[in-house]
């Protein structure tokens, strides 16, 4: 069992072990107590989790069954029974749902062919050949599912275009910037937050 802030959680061979990114992400939420959020590629749950700790309910979903069934245990130990649980792809799972928060640690590094990995481990970083395959097809799904006044914020690298997020997130009416960052071997990992223009 590992902790983090009072959060203990296990991990499983084939989910995305809490890593600088998730903590980073974790310590730069933006939750409002009256919030209904949705997590999207929640892994080990371990934000679902803290935000459900902040906000009314939690939303948490991932395509990998072993990060649900991961999820359920430690949603268990930490008592976090505002948490809900389903697995599928981005917005599949929550249809016509709308939500006040959206947060996704993406995937997002520009994967050749021949650096996949093949099971359930691979969704968590593989962005595809330019590292925006999941983080576009995120975008253009996101506004259907905001409430109006509705917020995003998603974890990217430096080598998949953050630029282009905030110019997407900026043509669907937010106001977008990093308002975090932490620099890494070979890239800079940001926290990019887009708000309801004032
Ligand atoms: C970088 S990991 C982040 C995990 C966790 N939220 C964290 O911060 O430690 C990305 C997660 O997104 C999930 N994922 C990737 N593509 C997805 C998709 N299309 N729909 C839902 N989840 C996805 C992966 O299985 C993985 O658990």
């Amino acid at each position: 069992m590992l902790e983090y802030n009072g959060i203990h959680y296990q991990t499983h061979p084939e989910v995305y072990e809490p890593a600088e990114d998730t903590f980073l992400f974790a310590e730069n939420l933006q939750v409002e107590r009256r919030d209904r959020v949705l997590e999207i590629g929640t892994g080990t749950g371990i934000i679902a989790i803290i935000t459900s700790k902040k906000c009314r309910t939690v939303t948490a979903t991932d395509v990998n069954p072993h990060a649900i069934d991961c999820t359920l245990k430690n949603i268990i130990t930490n008592k976090s029974f505002n948490v809900e649980l389903r697995k599928g792809d981005l917005f599949e799972p929550v249809q016509e749902e709308k939500f006040d928060l959206i947060l996704f640690n993406t995937p997002y590094l520009p994967t050749g062919e021949d650096e996949k990995v093949d099971d359930e481990l691979d969704a968590a970083w593989d962005g595809g050949a330019n590292g925006r395959e999941v983080i576009d097809r995120f975008l253009e799904g996101l506004e259907d599912h905001l409430n109006p006044g509705g917020k995003v914020q998603l974890v990217q690298s430096s080598l998949s275009d953050i630029d282009k997020t905030i110019e997407k997130l900026s043509e669907i009416g937010l106001d977008a910037s990093v308002t975090a960052r932490e620099k890494f071997f070979f890239e800079e990992v940001v926290v990019i937050t887009g708000m309801p223009k004032s």
